[in-house]
């Protein structure tokens, strides 16, 4: 670009976008989802209630609530083929990975893949929610050698997500805990990978090759990634009583801190005061409290070294690992849950779409006579 420069690295405070969504005060660390704060739907939601909410506008009324659960669970089988490529693929990869062909696989026979419609994007978000998590379970069975746990009847979508992936039927404080996780993740404004979805459907490209980008996003360490980053550090520091000596080691190798710090956030994420809150108990119940220990410690000696906050994914690595989730399966969960907020933000875009096309400032070499490749 030539035209002046209004250079924004990294596209800090631009505002890309008019929503409905999401209310994120940075400044006063809070957030709401279509007018209701976090916490409230964190604790009293489910996460069916939530994804209800973002696509279509309000909490759902008993019946409604009714027919969206009968329409999540009528989605939730995926097709054998997508199953069959799920045992072709290395069985060492990144989970992320089989997930993005996952999306990219359902694109391919879902019958509104290529409507972009108001009704028929809503339909597809539907269908990728409960879709993406059967897909996730199912890949985790099949790299495991084993066969995937078909959907169990009469079980939210937490507690089926749960059952999916260890073949148990889970009890209900972890279901509570996950559920109320998945509604933390659900939706966050312009993140990385949202601010992605909307860029790729704004070209008038579809849902599922949105999502599916929004899945490659996600999945780097300074965007999702993190979660899975915050458990591999706790475990390396191992014990509560190493936590000072690592963290002395790390601050004089001014690493950068997983889970720690906020693009918007310079006040606190109040996400993770309440998945403080959650891994705290699931720790304690599971008999884990120690990685909940040197989570507190590690969040106090960054804190106070660098006035960095928690973000979301600092105490949900112990919570979920405190679940029982692989710790390479986090970030695929947290697309579990953002999926609700990807598909609400795609519809948003399609309704009032204008394509998003940013310029870049030209800092190459000036204009200069192009040589024949034999006199170079
Ligand atoms: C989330 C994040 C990318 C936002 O960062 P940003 O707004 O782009 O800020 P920058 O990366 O430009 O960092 C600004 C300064 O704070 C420091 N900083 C920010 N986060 C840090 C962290 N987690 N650990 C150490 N230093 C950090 C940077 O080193 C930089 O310092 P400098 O100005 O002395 O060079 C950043 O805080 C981070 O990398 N966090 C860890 C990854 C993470 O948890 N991601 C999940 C986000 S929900």
């Amino acid at each position: 670009m030539t035209e002046g420069t209004g250079l924004i690295r990294g596209l800090e405070g631009v505002v890309a976008a008019e929503t409905q969504l999401c209310d994120l005060d940075g400044a006063s660390g809070r957030l709401a989802y279509r007018g209701y704060d976090i916490a409230d739907l964190a604790r009293q939601a489910t996460f069916e209630e939530v994804v209800y909410l973002l696509l279509h506008g309000d909490l759902p009324k008993p019946a409604q609530l009714d027919g969206f659960v009968v329409a999540l669970t009528a989605a939730r089988a995926i097709p054998p083929e997508l199953i069959q490529a799920f045992r072709l693929m290395p069985k060492d990869t990144d989970p992320n990975r089989p997930l993005q062909a996952a999306v990219a696989i359902l694109g391919m026979s879902d019958p509104d893949t290529a409507d972009n419609s108001h009704a028929a994007n809503v339909r597809k978000a539907v269908r990728l929610t409960s879709q993406m998590a059967t897909a996730i379970c199912a890949h985790h069975r099949v790299r495991q050698g084993k066969d995937p746990v078909a959907p169990g009847a009469g079980l939210s979508h937490a507690a089926n997500f749960l059952y999916m992936l260890t073949g148990e039927r889970p009890g209900s404080a972890a279901v509570r805990a996950f559920d109320a996780s998945l509604t933390l993740y659900a939706e966050h404004e312009l993140n990385a990978s949202t601010f992605t979805t909307r860029t790729i459907v704004s070209t008038l490209s579809d849902m599922h090759s949105a999502v599916a980008g929004g899945v490659g996003a996600l999945k780097g360490p300074l965007h999702g990634g993190a979660g899975e980053a915050v458990m591999r550090t706790l475990l390396e520091i191992g014990e509560v009583s190493n936590v000072d000596a690592f963290a002395d080691r790390a601050l004089a190798e001014k690493r950068r801190f997983m889970g720690m710090g906020h693009r918007v956030y310079k006040a606190g994420d109040p996400r993770a005061a309440i998945l403080r809150g959650m891994a705290e108990e699931a720790c304690r119940q599971s008999g884990q409290f120690k990685w909940f220990q040197i989570a507190v410690k590690l969040h106090e000696r960054i804190a106070q070294a660098k006035g960095l906050i928690p973000n979301v994914d600092f105490y949900s690595a112990p919570l979920f690992y405190s679940l029982g989730i692989p710790v390479d399966l986090f970030t695929p969960v947290i697309a579990a849950g953002r999926i609700a907020g990807w598909g609400a933000n795609i519809v948003e875009q399609h309704d009032d779409n204008r394509l998003i096309r940013p310029r870049a400032d030209y800092v190459g070499p000036k204009r200069r006579a192009f040589v024949e490749t034999t006199k170079r």
